[in-house]
């Protein structure tokens, strides 16, 4: 078995956000920030830093910020320029010309549906999927980690996260094989089973390398939990046909999509920075007691 180079990355961007709102009504969640930067350029950096090569945005109605933000900012640079300001906060932030690639999901009608609308971009290799509302943190990179995982076994990989088991039932959940370290072998896949008959406490994180196949079942549009069209069910249809992994990071994970999930990165970013960790510690301090 030949195993490919992962070289390409789909960013699913096209949803709707609606736990987050009011934030989100006219803004992208991914343009969210924890501290000082957009979910987005936190998934975008962590591709780069894995190898990637070239970056593909599902897109939507109103997310034109997330175009802009890779783009070079003409007034603010110029303006700041003038005033003797250093660029270099947004300087490595732009993209090469004609990267990254955008495209549209025109209805938000589930996440392998938004896969599966990157298919002419992504081709005949395989590819990997972040979803940016997720922050890792980690040294390597979950990304960057999984690669290296995919490069000894090949296939498919996708994250595989303990979560408590109660629940289970809002994730994706993995139906484990044999373990070897990081790697369980995945023997069937179900998204969002019903409380109590869940096969493990693994749950599936917005971390995927897919073989390019998984396209070909997604042409279908089969929908599943929710009346959505599931990458889940489209990668379930994978197993047995091709290697297919689960890979336990060595990290933390944000749902930064969640109120509470994104609270928390904040303040665990924020903790551990140089200029403004010692501030907000004293007064998380002061205030939690
Ligand atoms: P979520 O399940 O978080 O959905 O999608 P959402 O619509 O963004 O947010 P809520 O639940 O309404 O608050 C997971 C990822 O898949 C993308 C989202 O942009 C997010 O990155 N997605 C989801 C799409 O691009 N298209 C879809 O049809 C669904």
């Amino acid at each position: 078995m030949t195993i490919k180079p992962i070289r390409k990355a789909v960013f699913p961007v096209a949803g709707l956000g609606t736990r987050f709102l009011p934030a989100t009504k006219a803004m992208p969640k991914e343009m969210l920030t924890v501290v000082d930067k957009p979910l987005i350029q936190y998934a975008v950096e962590e591709a780069l830093e894995a190898g990637i090569e070239q970056i593909i945005f599902v897109t939507g109605r109103g997310k034109g910020a997330l175009e802009d933000h890779f783009d070079i900012s003409f007034e603010l640079e110029t303006t700041m320029r003038a005033r003797g300001k250093s660029l270099s906060v947004i300087e490595n932030i732009r993209q090469q010309p004609g990267s990254p690639v955008y495209v549209r999901q025109q209805e938000p009608l589930g996440l392998g549906h938004a896969v599966w609308c990157a298919r002419e971009i992504v081709g005949d290799e395989p590819f990997a999927v972040l979803l940016p509302d997720e922050l890792m943190v980690g040294t390597p990179n979950f990304l960057a980690q999984m690669v290296a995982a995919y490069n000894e076994v090949g296939g498919n990989v996708i994250g595989a996260l303990e979560v408590a088991p109660e629940d289970t039932d809002k994730y994706g959940i993995i139906s484990p094989g044999a373990r070897n370290g990081a790697l369980t072998e995945v023997a069937a896949l179900v998204e969002k089973p019903a409380k109590g008959s869940a096969p493990s406490n693994l749950m599936i994180p917005g971390r995927y390398i897919l073989q390019p196949e998984v396209m070909q079942i997604l042409d279908a549009k089969e929908t599943g939990a929710g009346g959505e069209i599931q990458l889940t069910d489209a990668m379930a249809k994978l197993i047995g046909k091709q290697p297919f992994h689960g890979f336990t990071f060595n990290g933390e994970r944000f749902d930064c999509g969640d109120k509470t999930g994104f609270i928390m990165a904040n303040l665990a970013l924020a903790l551990d920075r140089a200029d403004i960790g010692p501030a907000v510690r004293a007064f998380a301090k002061a205030r939690v007691g």
